[in-house]
């Protein structure tokens, strides 16, 4: 599978994604990640990738052409007839969950558009954008992290991502039960046994 990350900030991936089961499945060649810059897309003297909003109003809007641009250049390549999707990090669209991850692991390419600032020209996202998604009800500067942890979910959920082949499976959400309460050595911790089995 491969997962393209559209951001304006693209350092801003560096840490996350160069750790843990990340790291390992990219290592492995199960996940592939490209990340991308929209303002590599933006035209003129200052790459301007924002600008103010039709109708006045606080804050700036995304402009839809390097977004686009963008957008085209990650499906230009890659298998016909594969399974695509590109979602707007927002928080206006579907709040995103266990079913959304497992439904997403079963693409071939994922596209994740991160939006700032007040919001992603409309234009854009009619003619370019399959799904909005939200991980949560509150407002975060930008869909960077929301895309982080899209990304996370979907990694784990991939065949051989995990070290336990069935570990993503039994997990909590998977069974729909929160798991229970874990232990391991010492069998005394500052005074607290480990349980009964
Ligand atoms: N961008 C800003 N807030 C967001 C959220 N809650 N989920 C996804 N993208 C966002």
């Amino acid at each position: 599978m491969r997962i393209e990350l559209l951001s304006i900030f693209p350092d801003f991936f560096a840490g996350p994604l160069d750790e843990g089961i990340i790291r390992r499945a990219r290592q492995a060649g199960i996940l592939e990640i490209g990340i991308r810059s929209s303002r590599d897309h933006a035209e003129g003297p200052h790459r301007m990738t924002d600008d103010r909003p039709y109708g006045g109003g606080e804050g700036m809007v995304m402009k839809p052409e390097p977004l686009a641009a963008c957008v085209r250049a990650c499906l230009a390549y890659g298998l016909e007839n594969e399974a695509r999707r590109v979602v707007l990090m927002s928080p206006r669209g579907g709040v995103f969950s266990q079913a959304k991850a497992r439904e997403y692991a079963g693409l071939d390419r994922l596209v994740l558009v991160c939006g700032r600032y007040e919001g992603v020209d409309e234009r854009f996202c009619e003619r370019y954008v399959d799904e909005e998604c939200s991980i949560g009800d509150y407002v975060l500067s930008g869909g960077e992290l929301a895309a982080l942890v899209i990304t996370d979910a979907v990694c784990r959920l991939l065949p051989g991502a995990l070290g336990c082949a069935d570990s993503a499976a039994r997990d909590s959400f998977s069974r729909s039960l929160l798991k229970h309460g874990q232990y391991t050595r010492p069998p005394v911790f500052e005074g607290l046994e480990v349980p009964e089995v």
